[in-house]
């Protein structure tokens, strides 16, 4: 999907699984397919797709360290080398008000190895990193996602998504919005899989911005008026 001042308008995926999701407050777990092919135990992949907390931060730290490049690209928009421990201990300790993070972690039915496989955060854009200004009540949260390059394409993000569409209705909150590159095929159509999204561009051509209205929230402004230069 290219870059583009155009509003897109789409019935949701994301939103019948928000109709059908949990609370944000529990873990959800789901069956994927596993990256290799032709596995002859028994164990069946569960991820399980949860509130992020303290104890993950190491995990975390792990999981952006072994992001291809590219990823770490897509996601950091530059050439940022991701968050280390010091980091992750912030991403992995939310107010769940103004803040929150959600991981999907990999484990079987019979065993959990941990391993993070998927995380998204919502974090407030006070330091301008996007083009959507914070609403004066600090309700324009920016959502940052990345999944384990052998697991993407099972799933995992769009259910990360729904949960933070959940956790963003419960808490009030109108819209999200994310910053990605306008080449990343793969964000803008998860993102834009939301009952109501606009994708609008920035000073920088190679940058989008996708708003999302929260469906249940109580956000009523038209799309793509909150902020923008
Ligand atoms: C973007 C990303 C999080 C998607 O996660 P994922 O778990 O692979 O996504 P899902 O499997 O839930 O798929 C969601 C939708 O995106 C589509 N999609 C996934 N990867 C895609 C790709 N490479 N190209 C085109 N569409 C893609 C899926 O087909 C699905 O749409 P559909 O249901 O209409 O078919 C993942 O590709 C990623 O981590 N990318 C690197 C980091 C990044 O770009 N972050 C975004 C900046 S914040």
């Amino acid at each position: 999907m290219g870059r583009s001042d155009r509003s897109e308008s789409r019935s949701s995926t994301a939103g019948r699984d928000a109709a059908n999701a949990f609370s944000t407050s529990q873990t959800m777990t789901m069956t994927v397919v596993p990256p290799t092919r032709g596995r002859s135990d028994h164990r069946a992949p569960v991820i399980a797709v949860r509130r992020v907390d303290a104890a993950d931060a190491p995990a975390l730290a792990t999981f952006y360290a072994a992001l291809p490049d590219a990823d770490r690209r897509r996601r950091f928009l530059g050439t940022s080398r991701g968050p280390g421990l010091h980091s992750c201990e912030l991403l992995c300790s939310n107010d769940h008000v103004h803040n929150e993070g959600f991981v999907a972690i990999l484990g079987t039915t019979d065993e959990r190895d941990g391993r993070v496989v998927g995380h998204l955060c919502l974090t407030p854009d006070d330091e301008g990193n996007a083009w959507l200004a914070p609403d004066a009540d600090g309700q324009a949260l920016e959502i940052g996602i990345a999944i384990a390059a052998d697991w993407q394409r099972r799933g995992i993000g769009r259910r990360l998504f729904a949960a933070a569409l959940d956790w963003a209705a419960e808490h009030g909150i109108g819209s999200l919005c994310a910053t990605c590159f306008a080449d990343n095929a793969a964000v803008l159509r998860l993102l834009s899989s939301a009952p109501e999204s606009v994708i609008v561009p920035t000073c920088d051509p190679a940058v989008v911005q996708v708003e999302i209205r929260v469906p249940g929230g109580p956000d009523e402004r038209p799309m793509g008026a909150r902020g923008l230069p």
